[in-house]
């Protein structure tokens, strides 16, 4: 990642999408003219133009595009150009059925939704590069242009003839030879040993269970050939004028098969769109959550700290599953500088005008079906007039001394049906485990195995269920550097094929941990292991031996009864802990909080209430402290500096509103 300045001037982005190809050019100038009154700087456009920049093969209709730019471009907003390649135009399906994408099961799919094409079809591919080029050669200079977006949320998965050609190939270069992938895969089992590569496949519906190794391979190819469709773009963008950044907008979600730590290293700013899907205060911790993982990818493609891009969010709803429920007011507010807080170089919105029809029509927008005299116009004016005051602050980098590991691999190997549990999600023990430490009110960055950790003194590995021997000698490393660990059960088990790893579990951590593991016991969902410590364990427990490490908590009852849930083993001033079950939130948060005290991290800002976030970012002796209030109440917390959003000064106390924010730009040290 190179991380070319998507600003010159110190601004944090402002914007969103805007679709003007669905509307007249009346309505061009009325959304401009909103846009500058909110303090929008930036838009996304041409997102799913296609059928609208070529409505027929090679007959362009870029007219409109033009006007578009230039409109934006003499109000002094910027574009974020996107291509087009997320919605393929019919002309296309019609011409290529070959590139529709095909299920699991056979299926193949059509037009009349988005998302409808196989990347790995060669016909996409090379009418994918070919739009992209046409509108790298007329608009890779225009005045506008500040960033060029590449497709939309890539995540499209298949499994045709061309996806298994193309598998064939990866696992050839992967692997070397069959011997080798018969190994991995460990084809021993129930006779899978293959003797052609011809008969290598992707993993469609079988009679039971499929082999992980496959499945495991098959998600990784399929990451890698969505970033060569992002990368051919990429290049092709590039050429055309070096100077502009380029991106794709990633989409977060257990569906997704795509590695975006691998991708970091391609994009020249990670961009990320955030939907939390929770109404209580879980919409609050997804939020951190979001923005620490795209943090850490940031910073994994960068090698160092660096800045990434809200790019989608949703100005007034929060789409649960199977209801839309409207965000209160200021809760906008308090996501969006969240985000701004954890790292990220502005503030996009999906949509700047909400569409008269379409699938999407009720999704929410800054102008809403109702207009702009609203709720939600006013706050998105309020929230721009904030971001103006907020430019400099970028230059601090987010304070955190606490690493939680996150590996899409291992979330992509713990789906495997044949686990001795259904529902094992590495995700959501890395969201476990993050929630736990956000609500210590100590703030984490996200790391990926193998990135470096400098200046965390605790590694948290939740589920960390893939450790090849270059990941297991990284956390070797950490704690013999005197770096502080706390490992939860599942984790270490598998080597990087997903095989497991033999003598006892947690393999990788055995001695690092001084604990054998001899016996898994899932616990049923409404199963609760209860523990020596207050509270109890859910989801998982295990049978544990201790081989060198104390006993910290142990189970009571059961066939477990007496043994150790949670071990500490000393390395050194090290302390290395295992966790055989997952704690409720209030008992993992308070081992958390333990584990972080002992290797000397104490919350962001201990003096704040329950219900403040507080977030600090540091440039030397610069530091601007970030409260977010997340309940009803007035909130006094110590703190001094001078107020950035109201200008004030503050003595020894600010007094953050209900539902509001304060960003303190603090005395030097
Ligand atoms: C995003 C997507 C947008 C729109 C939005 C709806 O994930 O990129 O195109 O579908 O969700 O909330």
């Amino acid at each position: 990642m190179t991380t070319k300045a998507l600003w010159s001037g110190g601004r944090l982005s402002y914007g969103g999408d805007w679709n003007p190809e669905q509307w007249p050019p009346e309505v061009w100038r009325t959304d401009v003219a909103l846009m500058r009154e909110a303090g929008v700087n930036l838009v996304t456009v041409g997102v799913f133009a296609w059928s609208r920049l070529e409505p027929a093969p090679g007959r362009y209709t870029f007219d409109w595009l033009d006007r578009v730019l230039d409109l934006l471009h003499a109000a002094g907003i910027r574009a974020a150009l996107a291509t087009p390649t997320a919605s393929p135009p019919p002309w296309f399906t019609h011409a290529h059925p070959d590139a529709m994408p095909v299920t699991a099961d056979g299926a193949r799919l059509h037009h009349g939704s988005r998302d409808t094409y196989c990347a790995a079809a060669p016909a996409y591919r090379a009418a994918a590069r070919h739009i992209a080029a046409t509108l790298a050669a007329r608009y890779a200079h225009h005045p506008a242009l500040a960033l060029w977006h590449v497709h939309n949320e890539y995540g499209t998965i298949c499994h045709c003839v061309h996806a298994e050609a193309a598998f064939r190939r990866w696992l050839a270069d992967r692997h070397g030879d069959l011997d080798a992938l018969n190994d991995a895969w460990v084809t021993s089992f129930w006779g899978q040993h293959y003797a052609d590569w011809a008969h290598v496949g992707a993993p469609r519906a079988t009679q039971y269970l499929g082999n992980p190794g496959q499945l495991l391979d098959f998600r990784r190819f399929w990451s890698d050939t969505l970033l060569t469709a992002y990368t051919e773009q990429r290049d092709v963008l590039r050429a055309a004028n070096p100077a502009v950044p380029v991106t794709t907008n990633y989409v977060l979600g257990d569906w997704v098969p795509v590695d975006h730590a691998r991708w970091a290293r391609e994009v020249d700013l990670v961009a990320v769109d955030h939907y939390p899907d929770r109404v209580d205060g879980g919409a609050e911790e997804q939020t951190a959550l979001a923005a620490d993982l795209a943090r850490g990818w940031a910073r994994h493609g960068a090698g160092r700290p660096a800045p990434w891009l809200l790019m989608e969010s949703a100005p007034d709803q929060i789409h649960t599953p199977g209801r839309m429920h409207t965000k209160e007011p200021g809760r906008m507010t308090r996501h969006s500088l969240a985000h701004v807080a954890r790292g990220s170089a502005g503030v996009m919105f999906f949509q700047w005008r909400a569409p008269a029809g379409g699938a999407e029509r009720f999704h929410s927008a800054v102008v809403s079906h109702a207009g702009a005299d609203t709720r939600v116009f006013r706050e998105a004016t309020a929230l721009g007039a904030a971001l103006s005051r907020l430019g400099g602050t970028e230059a601090g980098r987010v304070e955190a001394r606490v690493a939680i590991a996150y590996d899409a691999a291992s979330g992509w190997a713990l789906r495997h049906p044949g686990m001795p549990r259904a529902g094992l999600d590495h995700p959501g023990e890395v969201a476990a485990a993050h929630r736990a430490l956000w609500h210590a009110g100590i703030t984490t960055d996200l790391v990926m195995p193998g990135d470096p950790l400098d200046g965390h003194r605790l590694l948290v590995l939740p589920a960390l269920y893939l450790t090849s021997d270059a990941t297991a000698d990284w956390v070797r490393r950490h704690v013999h550097a005197g770096g502080h660990l706390l490992v939860t059960w599942l984790s270490g088990v598998a080597d990087e094929h997903a095989r497991v790893r033999l003598g006892g579990y947690p393999g990788a951590y055995r001695d690092l941990l001084g604990v054998r593991v001899e016996e898994f016991h899932p616990l049923a969902d409404d199963e609760r292991a209860p523990l020596t410590s207050g509270g109890f364990g859910r989801i998982w427990s295990e049978t544990l031996h201790l081989a060198g490490a104390e006993q910290v908590t142990a189970y009571i009852g059961g066939v477990l009864d007496g043994r150790p849930a949670v071990t500490r083993h000393r390395i050194g001033d090290a302390r290395a802990w295992y966790v055989s079950t997952r704690p409720d939130d209030d008992t993992y948060r308070r081992l958390l909080t333990d584990a972080a005290r002992l290797a000397g991290v104490v919350p962001t800002c201990p003096a704040a209430p329950p219900g403040v976030e507080a977030v600090r970012r540091r440039d030397g002796e610069r530091s601007w402290l970030f409260l977010l209030n997340h309940t009803d109440r007035p909130q006094r917390v110590p703190a001094a500096g001078h107020e950035l959003l109201t200008g004030e000064p503050v003595d020894d106390q600010v007094t953050v509103p209900p539902g509001g924010v304060a960003v303190l730009c603090e005395p030097p040290r």
